[in-house]
């Protein structure tokens, strides 16, 4: 069933390798002095129903620095006479909790397969820990996230041993390592941009298979299944987010994720699915006719649309400031709404902090993608928009939106129910913008020929 669009995929990219894990590793080191050390905690396990977990995620540091997905596990790093080493707490073997939960590594597997130096059990948390942070100064932790490590960190520098007071030595402060390690994140590497690059070309051969499948009368959760259907076909771990797949109005709810409804001719449905492969996220919009041909007003918003989105690509440039493709693709459409008399106002007008665009178009028009599909990194470091620099990978997704149902404006009759957003996923590059999404089509002709 679904042989040819995974065909289209071409060859698969190899993971991320131990010399990879290891390099990021010591690029967070270099940052840091002698006597800190740095701890990378897991994510808990959070209760779905009773005894019922959700499938768990790991946290993207952890995910990034090396690559260990299970819970209940701990990254550590100290500098031992000049040489950092790299250390993992985890799930020890138990042959009765794996027949249960399933397989562990323990401490073997994790020092054989992962780019680690030290293993430890997660079980010994409360003796070993204290023992390694004992005689840092800094101790680099994210609060907040595993109470446990918050907790022995905590007591570790309230504790006033005799050695520590002859010696002047044990942690003094906690500081917040996420700075540091947002702005290495921030730049893919090779490998990232083509497992990236991987990740986009399976969201583009699912919003395809929607779009073909799409026909009135079919349901909101029909499409979903689908494309979901793909991306565990495609051996992804599922969705990198909730995907939105709303038709008629609920196109024109930007986080509408119910996905309950009935697609209807003369409707637009709109689709936000973006997978997680090998960890990192796609995000891709798409927005068509339900019956396959847009009309004569559908076509207009979806046209505009367009070539806003077009006009925040090609800002998209090493150098500009990354919130050029917002206001390159604000000012499209606001252009346009005036010429198809939507809005009543000068162009200056329309797109201030006020003006009528706002009405119509509320979101920004990007964000960082990465192992987090809204990625982490500052936007506007010491309060100024940061440059795009090659290895950074946004998206550009500009929308229109008019909700007839809402009370707060008056929806234009000829575009009630219209809701409209292109979204691709672009990679910063020498020669100008990446579109990893390609595979996704988009013009009006494209669309037309496939829906249905
Ligand atoms: N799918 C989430 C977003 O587009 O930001
Ligand atoms: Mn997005
Ligand atoms: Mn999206």
């Amino acid at each position: 069933m679904w042989e040819d669009y995974f065909d289209a995929l071409g060859e698969e990219p190899p993971c991320i390798s131990q010399e990879e894990y290891r390099v990021r590793q010591s690029r967070l080191f270099s940052q840091l002095k002698p006597n800190d050390v740095i701890l990378i905690t897991s994510n808990p396990v959070s209760t779905r129903s009773n005894d019922v977990s959700y499938p768990y995620r790991n946290n993207s540091d952890m995910l990034y620095f090396c690559g260990w997905q299970d819970p209940d596990s701990l990254f550590f790093a100290y500098c031992d006479a000049g040489e950092w080493k790299s250390c993992l707490f985890v799930q020890p073997a138990d042959t009765l909790k794996e027949i249960w939960e399933g397989r562990r590594p323990g401490l073997e597997g994790a020092i054989a397969n992962w780019a680690i130096d030290e293993s430890y059990s997660y079980d010994d948390l409360d003796t070993k820990l204290p023992e390694l942070i004992r005689k840092s100064t800094r101790v680099f932790l994210r609060l907040g996230n595993d109470s446990k490590v918050d907790k022995i960190v905590e007591d570790e520098m309230k504790f006033q041993s005799r050695e520590r007071q002859k010696f002047g030595y044990g942690p003094s402060s906690i500081c917040d390592p996420s700075s540091m390690i947002n702005e290495l994140r921030l730049r893919k590497s090779k490998s990232e941009i083509e497992i990236m690059r991987y990740s986009a070309k399976i969201a583009s051969q699912a919003h395809i298979i929607a779009m073909k499948n799409t026909i009135p009368g079919i349901g909101e959760y029909q499409l979903e299944g689908l494309i979901e259907g793909f991306f565990k076909y495609c051996k992804t771990s599922g969705s990198a987010y909730p995907p939105i797949i709303g038709s008629g109005e609920n196109a024109t709810i930007l986080h509408y994720t119910e996905n309950d409804d009935i697609c209807n001719d003369g409707e637009i449905i709109l689709t936000d699915a973006g997978c997680e492969y090998q960890g990192y996220a796609s995000d891709i919009t798409r927005s068509w006719p339900v019956n396959g041909v847009f009309s004569e007003a559908q076509a207009e918003i979806y046209q505009l649309v367009l070539e806003s989105q077009i006009a925040g690509i090609e800002n998209c440039q090493i150098g500009k400031p990354y919130d050029a493709p917002h206001f390159a693709a604000r000012e499209v459409l606001a252009k346009g709404l005036i010429e198809l008399g939507v809005i009543d106002q000068s162009l200056e007008d329309a797109l201030s902090t006020e003006g009528d665009l706002n009405k119509w178009y509320m979101h920004n028009t990007g964000h960082w993608l990465g192992i987090d599909v809204h990625d982490v990194g500052v936007y506007k470091p010491n309060g100024e928009p940061r440059l795009l620099e090659e290895g950074m990978v946004v998206t550009v997704e500009p929308g229109l939106y008019f909700g007839a149902w809402r009370k707060d404006v008056k929806c234009p009759e000829r575009y009630a129910n219209i809701g409209i957003r292109i979204e691709d996923d672009v990679l910063i590059t020498p020669n100008g913008p990446d579109i990893l999404t390609s595979d996704c089509p988009k013009t009006i002709t494209n669309i037309e020929e496939l829906v249905g």
